[in-house]
């Protein structure tokens, strides 16, 4: 963007609400927080909006946005629910799931922000401040995480202002998020296929439908040819430094991502090292992940070695974000 706009900063408090309400519908781009990451929100039925949005994050627009909605009633106005759509959304909203379902013929949702595509990606975040400017917003709000395209996810008020400051109008601070990764995504399809693993774990999401999640296609398409995840790029959530996965030993010069009080070999006085968690809990972690990797790049190393992380529970979305930090890289 060629003018630098005067990014206002807001502690999360009625005013913020209200501010950041205001400004949806004057058509400007704010960042809130939701329960698993701070979210880049603009009006879901103002192609204007979604357009400035893909410009200040330098997201490309064939990569669609979720829609952001207060309740049920307000989803099944943009979106056709199945059973399988409607047990989970009874179930799991307010909460860190994304449904990709088929749009209504009067969907309001602007084919900008779908991409073109006939499905809809929805959810019903958790967190009081998104809520609550949803409900006095009055319409849905199309959120992507309130970063640079392709950097790492932000989870504090302060990740967001490095990113985007300048680029947007307003940033509501609600402090630390609660989840740290992003929401699972399912596509409810013939079968409902785990799209992208995230906040909420795929077990849950399995016993309430009492089948397994498909994975997607290797060629990412439908039966009809369409990309089942067009968001799913390979290098994605990427720091500056390289990322060395299932680290056994530290290196000389390499900053450590441990995870537990295992040993690991190689580490000395002068070696940096952040624990996602100590005591070995997944979800301590994902809390940890996306704010320990801005910190270690920030200290400029070339390489952070990785722990080896458990694939259970919130570690499938761990795992799954470190490989694509570590693509390209290795
Ligand atoms: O937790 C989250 O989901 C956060 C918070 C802010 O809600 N949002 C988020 O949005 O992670 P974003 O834009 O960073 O990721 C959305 C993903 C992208 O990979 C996109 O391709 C996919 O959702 N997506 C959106 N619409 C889709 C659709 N119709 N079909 C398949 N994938 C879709
Ligand atoms: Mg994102």
């Amino acid at each position: 963007m060629n003018v630098a706009l005067k990014t206002e900063i807001l502690p999360a408090d009625e005013a913020a609400v209200t501010a950041a309400a205001r400004a949806l519908s004057e058509g400007g781009l704010v960042a809130f927080p939701t329960e698993t990451v701070y979210g880049l929100g603009a009006d879901a039925t103002n192609p204007a909006a979604i357009a400035r949005l893909y410009q200040a994050k330098g997201r490309p627009a064939f990569n669609p946005l979720i829609a952001h909605v207060g309740d049920i009633a307000a989803a099944q106005a943009i979106a056709r629910f199945d059973a399988p759509a409607t047990a989970l959304a009874k179930t799991f909203w307010p909460g860190p799931l994304t449904l990709v379902l088929p749009k209504t013929p009067d969907c309001a949702v602007a084919d900008l922000a779908t991409a073109g595509l006939d499905t809809v990606a929805i959810r019903i975040p958790a967190h009081r401040i998104a809520r609550d400017i949803l409900r006095v917003f009055g319409g849905p709000v199309v959120a992507p995480s309130a970063n640079i395209s392709g950097h790492v996810s932000p989870t504090t008020a302060a990740h967001v202002e490095s990113d985007l400051a300048g680029r947007i109008d307003l940033i509501v601070d609600g402090g630390a998020v609660e989840v740290g990764v992003e929401s699972t995504i399912v596509g409810c399809f013939d079968e409902p296929i785990l799209l992208r693993p995230g906040g909420l774990p795929r077990a849950e999401i399995e016993r309430v439908l009492g089948r397994a999640l498909v994975q997607p296609p290797a060629d990412n398409e439908s039966d009809s040819g369409q990309p089942l995840a067009p968001g799913m790029l390979a290098s994605h959530y990427a720091p500056r430094a390289r990322v060395r996965l299932n680290a056994e030993r530290l290196e000389p010069g390499e900053a450590l991502l441990a995870f537990g009080l295992g040993a690991i070999s190689g580490i000395d006085a002068t070696s940096m090292v952040m624990n996602l968690s100590e005591r070995g809990d997944v979800a301590e972690a994902a809390t940890n992940l996306f704010g320990h990797l801005r910190a270690l790049d920030s200290k400029g190393v070339c390489t952070i070695a990785v722990m080896p992380i458990p694939d259970e529970g919130l570690g499938e979305a761990i795992n799954d974000r470190l490989r694509r930090a570590a693509v390209g890289r290795e």
